[in-house]
């Protein structure tokens, strides 16, 4: 499987992804502060892995911790937590697994728990959440398994991918536990200007698995949908409001509105970690803008003019509509979203 973090007795191990696919090392981070650092360069990426290694820094920050009482812990948890939450802003599954750690700290200091207890509770809860990603997508791998062509092109953006989370992926984990159970896709990997997580990531981990594997530039789906070549079209979310728009990588609702057009499924896996109940539609999730030097420069060499206006938003929102399912470890949701997902998160909450 590929090792995208994983707790260590030294510290935390990040492949690092934004060296891949040519370099395949490895950025170990032994305090809170590294980790926030990782998850905002880029280290890690993906809003799976996001939330579990902003899981492992609360945990690490907390072990790591040097006060001898809860009241100066409490207040440390707070700085922590504060730190990792400023590292990106529209994966939500950054703040969910922020919160996870800290609900659980909260309860054990509430009950005066030894500050060792805590410690080894906390660190305990962060790699259980690393075991329960990587089960979450095989199950929501399963459910969308069915929902791919028995033959055919699969078209992704992005990485959403084993690299995407802690393991086996969510978009990338349809079309595995697809072809595992006997269907025949080739994947089409859309490169995703500007960071190329297509190009560089999916490319890298599909041919890993042996995964028939095609990068197509970003401006060519129209194309090769208008000759036929796309039967489907999966890809991830970083947050979905609780109508059903989903932010993802930018470039993402393009590829969706394409899909209408030319008629062929457009699906988003994610998760439930991904759906964010508190935030009503699409239009309210911040999109997170990053440096203009990723759209100016590729590989170090500068690509533009000098001084020339730079756009470079990370994601944008596809509104529900073009949404034919979101596919999620509880089962496949579909329109109308605001009712489906509402009625899983009731029977989930029945369960618990
Ligand atoms: O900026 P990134 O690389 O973190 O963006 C990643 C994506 O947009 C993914 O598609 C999304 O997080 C889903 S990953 C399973």
């Amino acid at each position: 499987m590929i090792p995208t973090l994983e707790w260590l007795p030294e510290g935390i191990n990040f492949l690092d992804q934004t060296k891949l696919p040519l370099e395949e090392t490895y950025v170990l981070a032994t305090d809170y502060k590294q980790v926030a650092t990782v998850i905002r360069d880029m280290i890690v990426r993906g809003a799976p892995a996001i939330g579990v290694s902003a899981a492992m820094g609360m945990a690490i920050g907390i072990e790591r911790s040097t006060a001898t009482n809860l009241a100066d812990l409490t207040a440390e948890v707070a700085v922590i937590a504060q730190t990792l939450a400023e590292t990106r802003p529209t994966a939500v599954n950054l703040f969910w697994g922020i919160d996870e750690v800290r609900n659980l700290y909260n309860e054990l200091a509430a009950k005066n728990t030894p500050i060792p207890e805590i410690k080894a509770a906390v660190v305990a809860k962060s790699q259980r959440m690393y075991d329960e990603d990587i089960a979450a997508c095989k199950a929501l791998g399963a459910h969308g398994a069915a929902l791919m062509p028995r033959q055919g092109t699969v078209l992704t953006h992005c990485n959403a991918g084993a690299l995407a989370t802690c393991g086996y992926g969510t978009a990338l984990g349809v079309i595995r536990a697809a072809i595992e159970a006997g269907h025949q896709i080739d994947v089409l990997a859309d490169e995703t200007r500007p960071f190329l997580q297509g190009a560089r990531l999916t490319a890298w981990e599909l041919m890993k698995d042996n995964i028939p594997t095609t990068v197509l530039c970003d401006n060519m789906a129209a194309h090769l949908m208008s000759k036929g070549r796309i039967q489907a079209v999966v890809v991830g979310a970083d947050r979905i409001a609780a109508n059903g728009d989903a932010a993802n990588k930018i470039g993402t609702y393009g590829v969706a509105i394409l899909a209408k057009e030319f008629g062929i499924p457009f699906y988003v896996a994610a998760p439930w970690s991904t759906i964010d109940l508190a935030t009503a539609s699409g239009d309210l999730i911040p999109i997170e803008q990053r440096s203009a030097r990723e759209v100016t420069h590729s590989n170090g060499r500068q690509m533009t003019p000098d001084g020339v206006g730079i756009e470079n938003p990370a994601f944008d929102v596809t509104p529900a509509k073009y949404i034919a399912g979101i596919i999620t470890e509880r089962g496949v949701l579909t329109a109308p979203y605001t009712q489906s997902i509402a009625q899983m998160a009731e029977a989930a909450a029945a369960i618990a």
